[in-house]
C-alpha cells in the first residue's frame, strides 16, 4: 500500500513538472523532459535537485536572445548548458566545473552531435577565466556560490565582456547563498532581478 501511495505521489510531482515545462520552447520542454525522466532511471538526485528549474530557465533563455557565445560557471550535468544550445542553433556554450560528472555525458547523449559539437567542456575553477582569446556575450554564474570566488570569476571573465554582455548570478536571492548578493554589492554592480536570477549589463549604469 504504502509503495502505491509512494508511486502515485511520485506521478503527481511528475505531472506537475511536466506542466512548467510549458515556459520553455519545444525543443528545450522535450530535452529537459527526457533528461528528467533519465535522471530517475540512473537514480541521479544531484541533477534532479541542482539542474536549473524551469521557470529559472525560461528567464535565462530569454536574456540569452541574440546571445550566442556563452559561458557557464558551474555546468554540473549540463541540463542548463545544453537547453541553450537547443535554443539557438548559432549558439556555443563553455561550460566550466571543478568537477568532472560522468553522468553529463550521459545527457548529451541525448542530443544530436551537431548539438554537442557546440559545447566546450572545461574541468577548471570559473575564476581560472577564459582560456582563449575572444569576447563573451554573456557569462552565467552558478558555480561556488561563495563571495570571494564569485568575485574573482567576476573579475577574470571583465575583460571578455564588452559593453551590451550580460553576467547573470544564479540564485541571487537564494536564502542560503548570501555569498551571491554579497559579491554583487561588493563589486558595486546594477542591474535588475529576475526569477531568483541577477542581471547586470556591462557598460550600463541604471539610476
Ligand atoms: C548548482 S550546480 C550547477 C547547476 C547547473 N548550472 C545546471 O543548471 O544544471 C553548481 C555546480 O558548480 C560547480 N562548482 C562549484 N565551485 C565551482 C567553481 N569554483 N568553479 C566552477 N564550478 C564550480 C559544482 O561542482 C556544481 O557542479
Amino acid at each position: 500500500m504504502t509503495r502505491v501511495l509512494e508511486r502515485a505521489r511520485r506521478l503527481r510531482r511528475e505531472l506537475a513538472f511536466l506542466l512548467r515545462l510549458r515556459v520553455l520552447p519545444r525543443g528545450v520542454a522535450a530535452y529537459q523532459w527526457r533528461a528528467r525522466r533519465l535522471a530517475w532511471r540512473l537514480g541521479d538526485e544531484f541533477s534532479l535537485v541542482s539542474a536549473t528549474e524551469p521557470e529559472k530557465l525560461a528567464a535565462l533563455l530569454s536574456l540569452a536572445e541574440d546571445k550566442h557565445r556563452v559561458v557557464e560557471l558551474g555546468t554540473a550535468t549540463g541540463w542548463t548548458a545544453i537547453s541553450l544550445l537547443l535554443a539557438d542553433g548559432q549558439r556555443v556554450v563553455v561550460g566550466y566545473d571543478i568537477v568532472e560528472r560522468p553522468e553529463l555525458q550521459m545527457y548529451l547523449k541525448l542530443v544530436s552531435p551537431a548539438v554537442r559539437s557546440r559545447l566546450e567542456l572545461v574541468c577548471a575553477p570559473g575564476e581560472e577565466g577564459p582560456r582563449r582569446d575572444g569576447h563573451v556575450d554573456l557569462l552565467y554564474i552558478d558555480s561556488s556560490h561563495e563571495r570571494a570566488a564569485t568575485i574573482r570569476e567576476v573579475q577574470a571573465w571583465a575583460p571578455a565582456l564588452e559593453d551590451g554582455a550580460l553576467i547573470v548570478f544564479d540564485d541571487f536571492t537564494h536564502p542560503e547563498y548570501p555569498g551571491v548578493r554579497e559579491s554583487v554589492q561588493q563589486l558595486g554592480l546594477d542591474g535588475v532581478e529576475r526569477d531568483g536570477l541577477f542581471v547586470h549589463r556591462m557598460g550600463a549604469h541604471q539610476a
